[in-house]
């Protein structure tokens, strides 16, 4: 216990996460009006950037605009504080959305009945996975024709690796969608898609009760099969295994009609964990500690267009933050009084005087943090769980206006310390490498270091499979291995050794050459 307890425990800081279109951006905006952090739907804009749309400057611009505002969004809900960090739905920004992910303590993952486990779903429950991130699904689009419900929870246990235990159960789908019922207190929640307001539901003592024929008459027998055959396959509901990412408890709905939400939210908010304690180099640390620590883990840029400005968004691990007080980066060891530090309530950006564990903060920058940087009052800890993963697409960087190289490298780094892409440089030619997860960053970095920057560039592409962070316990074999591989070796922007492998096949030749050289695709392996 510590003074900070009660503000701790009724947080509640998670993520929305989905594949493209399974209903993302619709299901943040019905939690935001329970939340009355919006009054009408339609407020939140969807933050995705138009599918073809990549060479939509403005597109982007807009799309970097709204997700500022809607990066966090809190929210008072009863008696807890709700934060929901959005997350990009474009698969070209994925490494923003991993990022972000190292800030929640739990994730809503969405999924379209119809379409089932799509391929970013299953990347994004791997980084949950690996974190050991509790995950609740949510299952949406009710209202039109879906897949089987026991295929999907199937679909969802194998794909997505992990038990699940339904808490509530469908009424049918698609144009005969009847509603829900809720297994966790045996009520019953009707569809009615010209009613988007919450009606209490309706409460049936077991499920022989003759009531249930009278509500859905064509559908009562089968209800009862299916909750039996449910009860039978799936243990109860286990708190600690879905607290621990082992178990997901799953819900259905349509977030559309704003149907089965309001069922999510009540028990997510029951359900869902507080705030974790946090792995850093050093140790955990606890929330309830009373000396505060946060980290960055994202940075945000041309807030203002007329002025170069940041936010550097910094998750609260522990203690209490206070505004004016002095933390230290200790990346770089310099102390700053935060004067200014904002939070998004209800939609209004404003700014906060306190903040405790759990909560997200935006401190107004000039190009002091970047991602990753840990804040503390002093104390050398250093989080973890903020790895760069390897690129996909590599293309070296060329000067295009030598009049402006010092615009370049200026424009460069601060892009870099954004986390728009990676930087490598090659240590055989000193040529400097972009890599990105997709094509889109490529755009955006040169139109905003053009735009931004002033500075000029021009891309050249290079067939790159991959880039390893490298490692080995013999000193000797790594040096051997460096002087051998010379012209692949590059550094990151830490200085990291990073080895590029030109395919899959070179890299398990170069594997058996080296046997004692470990690759990792991640910088982060420990
Ligand atoms: P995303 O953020 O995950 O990418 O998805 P988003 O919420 O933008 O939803 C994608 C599309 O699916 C939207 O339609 C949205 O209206 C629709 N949708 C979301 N939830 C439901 C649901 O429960 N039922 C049905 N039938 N549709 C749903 P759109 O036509 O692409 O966009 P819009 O023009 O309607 O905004």
């Amino acid at each position: 216990m510590s003074a900070n307890t009660a503000e701790i425990n009724r947080r509640r800081t998670f993520g929305i996460v989905s594949h493209p279109d399974a209903g993302k951006t619709t299901l943040t905006e019905k939690l935001l009006l329970f939340g009355g952090a919006i009054r009408t739907a339609g407020a939140v804009k969807s933050n995705k950037i138009k599918k073809g749309a990549t060479s939509d400057f403005m597109e982007i611009e807009r799309q970097r605009g709204i997700s500022v505002a809607t990066s966090v969004m809190g929210f008072e809900y009863k008696d807890y504080k709700v934060n929901i960090l959005d997350t990009p739905g474009h698969q070209d920004f994925q490494e923003d959305t991993f990022r972000t992910l190292t800030a929640v303590d739990s994730v809503i993952i969405v999924i379209d009945a119809a379409k089932g486990v799509e391929p970013q779903t299953e990347k994004l429950m791997n980084v949950c996975r690996m974190r050991k991130t509790p995950v609740i699904v949510f299952i949406n689009k009710l209202d039109r024709p879906s897949q089987d419900t026991f295929t999907l929870l199937d679909e969802v246990e194998e794909q997505l690796k992990i038990k699940v235990r339904p808490l509530s159960w469908p009424i049918n789908n698609g144009p005969d969608f009847k509603g829900v019922y809720n297994l966790f207190d045996q009520s019953l929640n009707l569809f009615d898609p010209s009613i988007t307001e919450i009606r209490p539901n309706i409460t049936i003592n077991d499920l022989s009760d003759s009531l249930l024929d009278d509500y859905i008459p064509h559908d009562a027998e089968t209800l009862r099969e299916e909750v039996e055959l449910v009860e039978g396959v799936y243990p109860e509901f286990d708190h600690e295994a879905y607290l621990a990412g082992d178990l997901a408890p799953v819900f259905f709905g349509s977030a559309l009609y704003n149907f089965g939400v309001h069922e999510l939210l009540d028990t997510f908010v029951q359900i869902a964990p507080t705030p974790r304690p946090v792995e850093a180099k050093e140790r955990v640390i606890d929330p309830e500690e009373e000396k505060f620590t946060g980290f960055v883990f994202k940075i945000h840029a041309n807030i203002d267009p007329n002025h170069r400005s940041r936010i550097a968004f910094v998750k609260i691990c522990s203690g209490k933050f206070e505004r004016n007080k002095s933390y230290t980066n200790l990346r770089t060891g310099k102390a700053y009084r935060i004067s200014s530090p904002t939070a998004f309530m209800a939609s209004k950006k404003e700014v906060i005087d306190e903040a405790y564990p759990g909560d997200i903060i935006g401190v107004p920058d000039t190009g002091n943090y970047i991602i990753g940087d840990t804040i503390t009052e002093g104390e050398k800890v250093h989080f973890k769980g903020l790895p760069s993963f390897s690129p996909e697409l590599f293309r070296y960087i060329e000067n295009a206006d030598p009049m402006k190289t010092k615009q370049l490298s200026k424009g460069i780094d601060q892009l870099m310390d954004e986390g728009v892409a990676q930087l490598f440089t090659n240590q055989f030619n000193g040529r400097k490498i972009i890599g990105t997860v997709g094509a889109l960053q490529f755009e955006v970095i040169q139109y905003r270091l053009e735009h931004e920057y002033g500075a000029k560039c021009r891309f050249e592409n290079i067939p790159m499979f991959k880039a390893c962070w490298i490692r080995c316990e013999d000193e000797a074999k790594l040096t051997e291995f460096k002087k051998r591989k010379h012209q692949k070796m590059c550094k990151d922007k830490f200085g990291r050794d990073v080895f590029m492998a030109d395919s899959q096949f070179l890299l398990n030749m170069t594997q058996q050459e080296f046997e004692d050289v470990q690759f990792h695709f991640t910088s982060e392996f420990e």
